[in-house]
């Protein structure tokens, strides 16, 4: 492994790694176990990749943990996540300040039950003086309901007479959003398979390159993160241009 790891270091990281971390509920059932001892496990993951992605010296991780439209699951595994993740990063917090990682959440968080969003609101501002890994955790997020937010938010600076509609841009657009203090995406990762992007990130992703692994995310190695960052070097970015464009020298 650490070989592996100081591979990747002489090579230039993706900056923005953002992940789908799906398949907990299968490789619970493929065990016999219950759903919740998948999302447990997948904290394992997540202290694992966490690290793994600071030692490699990726700035931001970003990591789907509840969708909006997880608030639909049945009560009993709504409330298990609730705390399984505000616990787990109320744990975490120590382990993050030691690889100066910060921590910060972009969702709909005043959906949260008060004690998770204590917890949370904790580990946010422990670990806001870190200047490495930034770890974002998706939380009750979804692009629909990030996106609706800062049409209404223009809109209203609009009718304010303090933005004129025409002067709008792309840029406009990404200000407004939950994510606009971070770069977009280099890498999306999915995990479990689904060829989908499950409302995540969809106008953060428009040039992102899309990694999925049939791998359940409770399994997903250190090994696997650090191939999935070395296929990302082995691409040709062209952000729609041709690649003479990208490589003049070609
Ligand atoms: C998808 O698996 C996973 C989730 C809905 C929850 C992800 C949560 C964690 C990994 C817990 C910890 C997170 C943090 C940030 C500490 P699924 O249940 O949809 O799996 P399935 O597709 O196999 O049913």
């Amino acid at each position: 492994m650490a070989d592996l790891v100081n591979d990747i270091q002489l090579k230039p990281v993706p900056a923005h790694v953002a992940i789908i971390m799906d398949g907990n509920g299968r490789w619970a059932k493929e065990r016999g176990l219950e759903r919740s001892a998948g999302h447990v496990e997948g904290v394992t993951a997540v202290h694992r990749i966490t690290q793994a992605a600071s030692d490699m010296g990726v700035r931001y991780l970003t990591l789907y943990a509840f969708s909006t439209e997880n608030w639909n699951r049945p009560q009993s595994e709504v409330d298990a996540l609730m705390h399984l993740i505000s616990f787990a990063l109320e744990r975490e917090t120590p382990s993050l300040i030691a690889n100066n990682a910060r921590l910060e959440i972009i969702g709909d968080i005043d959906r949260m039950p008060d004690e998770a969003r204590r917890r949370l609101d904790n580990s946010i501002k422990a670990t806001a003086h870190c200047t490495g890994l930034t770890v974002v955790v998706a939380f009750s997020y979804s692009s629909r309901w990030e996106i609706t937010r800062a049409c209404a938010q223009i809109a209203r600076e609009a009718a304010a007479g303090r933005i004129d509609p025409d002067s709008i841009t792309a840029d406009t657009i990404s200000a407004h959003l939950a994510t606009a203090k971070y770069p977009d995406p280099d890498l999306l990762i999915r995990t479990g398979g689904d060829m989908r992007v499950s409302n995540f990130l969809l106008w953060q992703i428009a040039y992102s390159e899309i990694f999925v692994t049939p791998t359940y995310w409770p399994d997903f190695s250190t090994e696997e993160f650090a191939a999935a960052i070395d296929n990302f070097r082995g691409r040709e970015r062209r952000f729609g241009l041709t690649s003479e464009q990208i490589n003049p020298a070609l």
